[in-house]
């Protein structure tokens, strides 16, 4: 069954003080203060990536810009474990690191990679693989998927049989950070929660920590659940089918998508671009204005 999912106040934001106690929920004018905490973030809500990538890349960012992905931790400077390290390039060692002192044995952060909000977790999936799939020994699980419709899409392994490359094998898995419900900006434990942080729930249901969050109406993901799913581009209105990890609860229809990723020799995590049967691994983030 579904805990409470208890909301964490933004730092530095003591003029307005909504009850986190009873709250398990925030509406997008909340999000909107409390989402990034930052004038970028709240401009990002606002304007979608489009916008965002223009305040975040210099000459509007682009395919031509730098494909590193770098650390985002604006507002939340003393908090997160990576707020010493805002626009920094991402590295694994150091969700390798961050994972060994986290009970659930996993970590993640916010980032942004080239001018888009993403979240980047680490799973020790080459370390448990090789056991059964149990309570607190994470690892990425394989499913099908399902659309907004409940009709079957297909699966995550159909997938990785046309392009290997899909599956994170580096055990670490880059995600596109734009809600499938209204396109708010879920992140790594922008919420704070009493579970998250205590172990690690096999199956990608709603229980158990390692999760992604969206505090405007409180939809959860499950990074470690990945599937195939299917969604529209805003653009031209046509349906695509993508890699993503699983919603496991809240309103939104269908899970996030991924964004493969290289790791570079010196551990710098880099985003990557697939073809699939040809369809642009970019085109899978195109359901937002
Ligand atoms: S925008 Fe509504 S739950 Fe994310």
């Amino acid at each position: 069954m579904a805990k409470e999912f208890n909301l964490r106040p933004a730092p530095q934001e003591d003029d307005w003080s909504p009850d986190f106690d009873s709250a398990t929920s925030m509406n997008r004018r909340q999000f909107m203060r409390y989402g990034f905490n930052t004038a970028a973030g709240i401009l990002a809500a606002s304007l979608g990536a489009l916008g965002f990538a223009t305040i975040l890349m210099p000459g509007g960012g682009g395919s031509e810009g730098d494909s590193a992905v770098k650390y985002w931790a604006k507002g939340r400077e003393d908090t997160a474990w990576y707020g010493a390290m805002h626009l920094q390039e991402m590295k694994k060692d150091d969700f390798v690191a961050q994972a060994s002192n986290a009970k659930t044995g996993t970590s993640g952060a916010s980032g942004v990679w080239q001018g888009l909000p993403v979240t980047v977790s680490y799973i020790p999936n080459s370390q448990n693989a090789g056991t059964p799939v149990v309570d607190n020994k994470p690892r990425f699980q394989t499913a099908e998927g399902y659309d907004a419709t409940g009709k079957y899409v297909g699966h995550f392994e159909d997938l990785v049989e046309k392009e290997p490359l899909i599956f994170p094998d580096s055990d670490i898995v880059m995600i596109f950070s734009r809600c499938t419900h209204l396109c708010c900006i879920p992140g790594w434990q922008l919420v704070d929660n009493t579970f998250t942080e205590d172990h690690w729930s096999a199956g990608g249901t709603d229980s158990g920590g390692t999760k992604l969050f969206c505090i405007c109406h409180s939809s959860r993901f499950d990074p470690t659940m990945l599937e195939m799913n299917s969604n529209r581009n805003r653009a031209n209105g046509q349906l695509f089918k993508y890699a993503g990890i699983r919603r496991s609860g809240g309103p939104a229809p269908v899970g996030l998508p991924l964004i493969p990723v290289i790791i570079n020799s010196d551990g710098t995590i880099e985003g990557n671009v697939l073809t699939i049967d040809g369809v642009s691994t970019l085109d899978w983030l195109t359901y937002c204005d």
